[in-house]
């Protein structure tokens, strides 16, 4: 089958791609900057009649990974409605290229995050779970809402992706950083929960609902042992043989990131991949330790 995937020069988008090209699927990656796109895969420009000459009628498939990314500078008004929009803006274009030319995709899989459930220091949140309140609940939300109503797919799936694990970039690769420099610890109190997922698993379980005939709607996709930042800091630390003792305060953050700090770095959410669980997919990497360990030290 055909692949298109938006967004597969990004962090996920680019291992995905590998993933399901090795896998014998035939990929193209939509960019802003075709000329950038790894020459393995074909590259589309966001042009109609370029992806409507790679369909060339057969049976394809959309994930759309696009958008600008959330930790793109300071949450003011004015980024705020431009990530918003760019979300918004690939769903209308997917919109408008199926309703003018016929082309009904197999499958469409669009991206989300567990930003949706809003954040809480105790609570669980399944996809039956509610949508909860912030920017990144309301930003979801809106993508979610636009994607159930402007897309056609004999199967549409929406992934609530956590925070994706690996050396090479996301939030550990940031994380690293500090750590690397004896100067590694919490945010805040540290008792945010980290909804983390291996690279890996992420990539693996956007696969297996690519491939499941069954799946369709929402899944969250995130390990099934979510743990709090404070234990994610020490058990990083323990693995890179570097202290974890070292802590920002809250209104350190606060006052250096804004909004962002109070959702994404002082507070969490509590997500378990119930869909996911339900329908048979195994983790390679379910629990914190073995995860860290192959990023950071190859083992396993
Ligand atoms: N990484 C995570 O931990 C995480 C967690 C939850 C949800 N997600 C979601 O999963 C998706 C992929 O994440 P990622 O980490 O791979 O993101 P990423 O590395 O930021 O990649 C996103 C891609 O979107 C394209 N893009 C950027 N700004 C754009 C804009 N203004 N308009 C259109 N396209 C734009 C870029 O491709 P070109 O430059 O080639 O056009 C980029 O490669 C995103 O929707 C993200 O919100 C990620």
């Amino acid at each position: 089958m055909k692949i298109i995937i938006s967004g597969g020069t990004g962090f996920i988008g680019a291992k995905l791609s590998e993933r399901l090209n090795n896998k014998g699927y035939t990929v193209a990656v939509i960019s802003r900057k075709p000329s950038a796109v790894n020459k393995k895969y074909k590259a589309l420009g966001w042009d109609e009649n370029e992806i409507i000459l790679f369909i060339k009628g057969e049976k394809f498939g959309v994930i759309n990974l696009a958008g600008r990314s959330i930790s793109s500078g300071r949450w003011t008004d004015k980024n705020k409605k431009r990530i918003l929009k760019s979300r918004i803006w690939s769903i209308d274009f997917f919109e408008n290229l199926f309703e003018k030319t016929k082309l009904l995709p197999e499958v469409f899989v669009q991206a989300s995050a567990i930003g949706y459930y809003g954040t809480h220091e105790e609570y669980s949140f399944s996809e039956k779970s509610d949508v909860g309140e912030g920017f990144l609940a309301n930003l979801s939300f809106e993508i979610e809402k636009a994607f159930s109503n402007k897309i056609k797919s004999e199967k549409k799936i929406i992934i609530r992706t956590g925070l994706v694990t690996d050396k090479s970039g996301g939030f550990l690769k940031r994380l690293l950083v500090p750590f690397r420099l004896y100067a590694g610890g919490h945010f805040g109190n540290g008792r945010q929960y980290f909804s983390w997922i291996h690279i890996e698993d992420e990539i693996r379980a956007i696969e297996f609902l690519l491939e499941n005939p069954q799946a369709r709607g929402v899944y969250n996709l995130s390990s099934p042992y979510a743990v709090r930042m404070k234990e994610f800091c020490k058990t990083l630390g323990r693995i890179l043989k570097k202290p974890s003792y070292l802590h920002v305060p809250g209104f350190v953050l606060k006052l250096i990131f804004g909004q962002m700090a109070k959702e994404v770095l002082l507070s969490g959410q509590k997500v378990v991949p119930e869909r996911l669980i339900e329908e048979g997919f195994e983790f390679s990497f379910p629990k914190l330790d073995a995860a860290l360990s192959q990023i950071l030290l190859n083992k396993y």
